[in-house]
């Protein structure tokens, strides 16, 4: 049998984990053969495939990125797109297709499933909005990487009495922000499914400061204002699956509390920081385990299914329920967060 696989969306460490897991034990249990497909869809919808065999996924295990590539190609928004694919799957002799992305490279794959490719789905996003399964990973090494800076912010700010506002990633879903903020001690921290009011987060900081203390923000980029307005875009423009670029939420929001507090403000952007390096030891093993178990699925034939962590237990789910609905903040997580805010 023939296995294709490719990654798609926003890069995330752990991807390599899950090809090397999959290849692995691909050759060696079942005597599979692979091809991967270069830059998410755009591999097969172009027929660019590059060789996949276990010399290629050696030492490959704690590498950041992927091997593969990745891209946000979406096939159903070009001409003959479907068809294109099938064609080059078929010309490549893949029996089936691993797909490993987020919401847009999965809800591609679910439409696909839906007719007839066999495919089988690998959740990744360090945002960690996807349904159908506790975690993603890359979440993991996020979080890490933002609970690092928030540490080393908290002394820079305490020496110089400013707020330091930290804009972490999370278009739709404030994970990142949540865990990194708690695991840190921000004292405040704002996520997109809570619109934020602006003159309570002013107050949270004055109080901050009366402890003799410098606040810490910690913002997700795609976090609105509770009195409307467009505080987040910076640019507009949009990716092939129509979501607007995100960022600036941060520097807008450190001078809107400079003006209104009087307390210098600096914001500090950490972007695809958060996406590089290598992964945690959680994110290698939830990855290595998605991709042996992304495997059995496709020896088994269980073609239109989702790898999903419950617990600690891999289990299979239909694709479509890892894509149908984004995995938010509950209203009570953030409640019991804000216990600690001010
Ligand atoms: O989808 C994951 C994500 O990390 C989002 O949080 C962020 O908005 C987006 O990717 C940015 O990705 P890129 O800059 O690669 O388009």
């Amino acid at each position: 049998m023939k296995v294709g696989m490719l990654t798609g969306g926003g890069d995330c460490p752990g991807l390599n984990a899950v090809i090397r897991g999959a290849v692995r034990k691909g050759v060696s249990t079942y005597g599979h053969e692979f091809v991967g497909f270069r830059d998410g869809w755009r591999g097969p919808l172009e027929n660019d495939t590059i060789p996949l065999d276990v010399d290629a996924v050696r030492g490959i295990l704690p590498r950041g990125g992927t091997i593969l590539g990745s891209s946000r190609t979406n096939p159903f928004a070009i001409d003959n797109g479907v068809e294109r694919i099938q064609d080059n799957l078929a010309a490549n002799g893949c029996d089936a297709l691993i797909a490993i992305g987020g919401e847009d490279t999965l809800g591609v794959a679910t439409r696909l499933a839906d007719l007839g490719v066999n495919v089988v789905g690998v959740p990744k996003t360090i945002d960690n909005d996807l349904s159908g399964t506790d975690f993603t990973f890359g979440f993991d090494t996020a979080v890490n990487i933002a609970t690092e800076a928030i540490d080393r912010l908290h002394t820079t700010a305490e020496s110089h009495h400013r707020v330091l506002v930290v804009e972490v990633m999370g278009r739709h879903a404030g994970w990142i922000a949540l865990h990194s903020g708690l695991a840190g001690g921000a004292n405040i921290i704002l996520i997109p499914e809570r619109p934020f009011d602006i003159e309570k987060v002013c107050a949270q900081v004055e109080s901050r400061f009366a402890t003799h203390y410098a606040p810490i923000i910690v913002v997700s980029e795609g976090a609105v204002p509770a009195e409307g307005g467009d505080m987040s875009l910076t640019s507009g423009q949009k990716d092939a699956f129509g979501h607007v670029r995100l960022g600036g939420i941060g520097d807008r929001l450190a001078s809107e509390i400079e003006h209104r507090t009087g307390k210098e403000a600096r914001a500090v952007v950490l972007g695809h920081v958060q996406r590089g390096g290598v992964p945690t030891a959680f994110d290698r093993w939830l990855a290595t385990r998605f991709g042996l178990h992304a495997i059995t699925a496709v020896h088994d034939g269980d073609y239109g299914t989702m790898m999903s962590l419950r617990g600690t237990e891999i289990v299979r789910v239909p694709l479509s329920e890892g894509t149908d609905q984004l995995k938010t903040v509950r209203p009570e997580l953030y409640e019991e967060a804000e216990v600690l805010f001010g």
